[in-house]
């Protein structure tokens, strides 16, 4: 037997140690949080993403009646990169949120299926997705490739 030893590291700073993009993107991320549709779970997330081009753009999860309809913040602003700023690489990724219960302390990190959509917009464009991570106090992570937060992914290679 042979065993495999999956490792990723995750940088952990004070805001004062985030970049300028860095802080960039988590500005406009907190900027979109009260644009998030969340009446059944009153969990406010935000995601934006830096672009190739320069442009950032905005998402926040968008939820619905019919519950498993609603999309989570990641996945709405990878899409409208996709539909408005297609063929930009997505360069970076920034995401917030708010509980119900008030403002948090540790960062969010994103669902498996917005893992799968990250992981697929990374081998789309070829090449990585820096992700941020923080909530409204404490630390931000940063991870060089968001890739790394899905290893073994199922990817269009297996089709
Ligand atoms: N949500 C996101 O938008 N991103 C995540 O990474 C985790 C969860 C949303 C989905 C749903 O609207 C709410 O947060 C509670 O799960």
């Amino acid at each position: 037997m042979k065993t495999k030893e999956v490792t990723f590291t995750v940088e952990e700073m004070d805001r004062s140690e985030v970049s300028t993009e860095g802080i960039r993107l988590l500005d406009a991320a907190f900027a979109a949080l009260p644009n998030a549709h969340a009446p059944y779970s009153q969990f406010r997330v935000a995601a934006a993403v830096l672009t190739s081009s320069g442009s950032v753009l905005v998402g926040t999860n968008q939820e619905n009646a019919s519950y498993p309809v609603g999309i989570c913040a990641e996945r709405v602003v990878l899409s409208a990169a996709s539909a408005v700023a297609h063929g930009e690489t997505i360069l970076s990724m920034a995401v917030v949120y708010r509980p119900l219960a008030g403002p948090a302390q540790k960062p969010l990190s994103p669902c498996g299926m917005c893992r799968q959509a990250l992981h697929e917009q990374r081998t789309r464009q070829n090449h990585p997705i820096v992700l941020w991570m923080t909530a409204e106090q404490g630390s931000v992570w940063r991870i060089s490739d968001a890739s790394e937060l899905l290893p073994f992914a199922f990817s269009a290679k297996e089709l």
